[in-house]
């Protein structure tokens, strides 16, 4: 099959092509954690690369819970006509553009002073680096329905301002992802133990989008194929949830995997050993796509051509990728025409791997400041070196996300003092 053949979906929309943009955290929010010009040009160069369908990198369901400083929020209509701005943008050159909506859980670096709740009060084990997040305690029962909530009126906001799905985050040790994980998902009440207990939180998550969204708004899930770890959620795990999100109009499942502990989705297992196929989980998602009754996309590790044929060969509906496109945003655009020019970027063969993997993520930032900047990607740039310059950033946008929310709490004084005296 053409990778340029079109999907229909479940719920009747129609993907152009086979080839998504998955999503990249951009830390490029404005001061109010609102979408930026800059994010504005970054979408643009990918409206017009080509890709069928392009995911937001992951937007936060709650202010007090950031993946990283920089982010977007979405919680309430206040900055509504920047994310029409944004959809606008980024459906500009036809594809479907989905709002990955995300809650980072335990996964919240320590330095930006939020407390942190997790299934469990079960710490990150990054070895010597485990500091850097914070000592997460357990959700209370109304936090987990209180988060339910939230999801769905984000979804209800992202449809409202032109966005044409939501994808909901349940993969990389995330918070939904860590209540799958019998790991850090501890639990003896309903949400945790067995698989039907852990996956709870994200079923009930997807019906109460399900359920504020009209029909042809689309409904995705990204999940682990498994987290990488002895004793985690594994291949088996996986597989059960899908067969549970059968019934829930979910349109696409999208296939990871690993966590920030087992960073398998940078081709990384615990042990260190690099995943063998070039596209990382490509047996997974055979597997689940033989008994899904959605279509199934994959992601990671995805760079050539002949890889996403491969993949479309193999009975998964889609291929998406997120570093070739940060290096050449025109990437399926290219394909179409005929070229197949190189979109990798050097390996980072560091012998400490958290280091590695940390400078990975720069190293693909670096590529998405200078799109949204309007320059072409460096895909050269030293490792080293944009570790560092991430690192100043992030510590800088860290402080002003800790006055930001110190700001909030000034702002809604009168507010709360008026609702306590009520
Ligand atoms: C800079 C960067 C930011 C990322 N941010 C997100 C994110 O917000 N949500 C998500 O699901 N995955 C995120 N990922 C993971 C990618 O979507 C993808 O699963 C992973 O990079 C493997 O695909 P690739 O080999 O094509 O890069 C991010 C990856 C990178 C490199």
């Amino acid at each position: 099959m053409s990778p340029f053949q079109s999907l229909t979906l479940p719920n009747g929309a129609v993907v152009p092509n086979r080839i998504a943009k998955a999503a990249m955290e951009e830390n490029m929010a404005d001061a109010g954690h609102g979408p930026s010009d800059r994010l504005m040009r970054l979408y643009q160069a990918w409206a017009d690369g080509g890709a069928g369908l392009i995911l937001t990198g992951n937007v936060m369901v709650d202010r007090r819970a950031m993946t990283g400083p920089g982010g977007v929020v979405l919680e309430d209509a206040s900055r509504l006509d920047d994310f029409r701005r944004w959809a606008k943008t980024a459906r500009s050159g036809g594809a479907q553009v989905w709002m990955q909506l995300n809650h980072p859980g335990r996964q919240v670096q320590a330095n930006l002073g939020q407390e942190t709740v997790a299934p469990s009060a079960v710490a990150l084990d990054l070895g010597p680096h485990s500091k850097l997040f914070a000592q997460p305690r357990p959700m209370t029962e109304a936090e987990i329905e209180a988060l339910i909530a939230r999801f769905a009126e984000a979804a209800t906001l992202a449809e409202a301002a032109g966005f044409t799905g939501v994808q909901i985050h349940a993969a990389h040790g995330y918070l939904l992802s860590q209540f799958l994980s019998p790991l850090a998902n501890r639990r003896t009440d309903r949400w945790g133990g067995a698989l039907e207990n852990r996956a709870r939180l994200l079923v009930e998550t997807v019906k109460a989008v399900r359920a504020r969204v009209p029909p042809g708004f689309c409904v995705s899930v990204k999940l682990n194929s498994a987290d990488f770890q002895r004793g985690g959620f594994d291949a088996a795990d996986a597989l059960g949830v899908v067969r549970m999100l059968d019934g829930l109009g979910v349109d696409l499942v999208e296939l990871s995997g690993g966590s920030y502990e087992a960073p398998a989705m940078q081709g990384q297992a615990r042990d260190g050993r690099t995943l063998a196929r070039e596209a990382y989980f490509l047996d997974f998602a055979r597997d689940i796509a033989r008994v899904a009754t959605m279509p199934v996309m994959v992601t990671g590790g995805v760079r050539r051509l002949a890889v996403v044929e491969q993949i479309l060969a193999d009975g998964v509906a889609m291929a998406g990728m997120a570093t070739a496109l940060a290096v050449r945003p025109d990437l399926p655009k290219a394909w179409r025409t005929g070229r197949q020019p190189a979109a990798d970027l050097p390996p980072i063969l560091w012998k400490n791997k958290t280091l590695a993997s940390l400078a990975v993520m720069a190293v693909v930032k670096h590529q998405l400041e200078r799109l949204a900047r309007g320059r072409a990607p460096q895909p050269r740039v030293s490792p080293a070196w944009a570790l560092l310059a991430g690192q100043v950033k992030t510590a800088r946008a860290a402080k002003r996300y800790r006055r930001w929310m110190a700001g909030q709490v000034t702002a809604n004084e009168p507010l709360r003092a008026a609702i306590v005296a009520v």
